[in-house]
């Protein structure tokens, strides 16, 4: 964090929008995805945005109808999306899809080998809550090196940025 002067300090959220970032990444390496994720979201350009990270089974309705704007972020398993963000599409979309329709929203997917069947339930299940995807979903397979970390700092600013006032 940067300073601030007494004027800008904030004790309280008032006045910022919230991106809440909802994520299932259970290896070292897409735990990487994750935190340059984070970081890109956070970056001190990024004025007046709280960037809040919920573990896929730990998110909640109030996390959601709380926040301004997504970035989700799964690994492909067995075909489909990770089990743990399934369960907080199914845990949150009754309480929450009516309230943030055309939220701003986008993701990354990480697969070892295929992410077809995860692309698609991305897809149709975001569709489904009417969020509007801001800037390309971040998809791929393998190692997560160098490139993909950047491009995953400049998913998260990118969704960040349009949540900035
Ligand atoms: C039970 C299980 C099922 C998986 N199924 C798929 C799959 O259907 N498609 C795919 O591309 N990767 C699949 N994977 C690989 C994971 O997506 C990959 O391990 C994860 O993204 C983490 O990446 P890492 O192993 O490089 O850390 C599976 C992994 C596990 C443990």
């Amino acid at each position: 964090m940067h300073a601030h002067g007494p004027g800008r300090c904030r004790a309280y959220t008032g006045g910022m929008t919230r991106l809440l970032v909802v994520h299932h990444s259970p290896t070292l390496p897409t735990r990487g995805i994750a935190d340059a994720v984070l970081a890109g979201a956070r970056l001190d350009e990024i004025e007046g945005v709280e960037v809040i990270e919920r573990a896929a089974l730990e998110a909640t309705v109030d996390d959601v109808l709380g926040a301004d704007g997504y970035i989700l972020g799964t690994t492909a398993n067995f075909g489909y999306i990770s089990g743990a963000l399934k369960h907080f599409f199914d845990t949150t979309f009754n309480a929450t899809h009516e309230a943030t329709k055309k939220r701003p929203f986008s993701y990354w997917i990480h697969g070892g080998y295929d992410t077809t069947g995860a692309e698609i339930a991305m897809k149709s299940i975001t569709t489904g809550y009417g969020w509007s995807l801001v800037t390309e979903p971040l998809i791929f397979t393998g190692e997560v090196d160098e490139q993909y970390v950047q491009l995953a700092a400049e998913l998260g600013s990118t969704v960040a940025a349009t949540l900035m006032k």
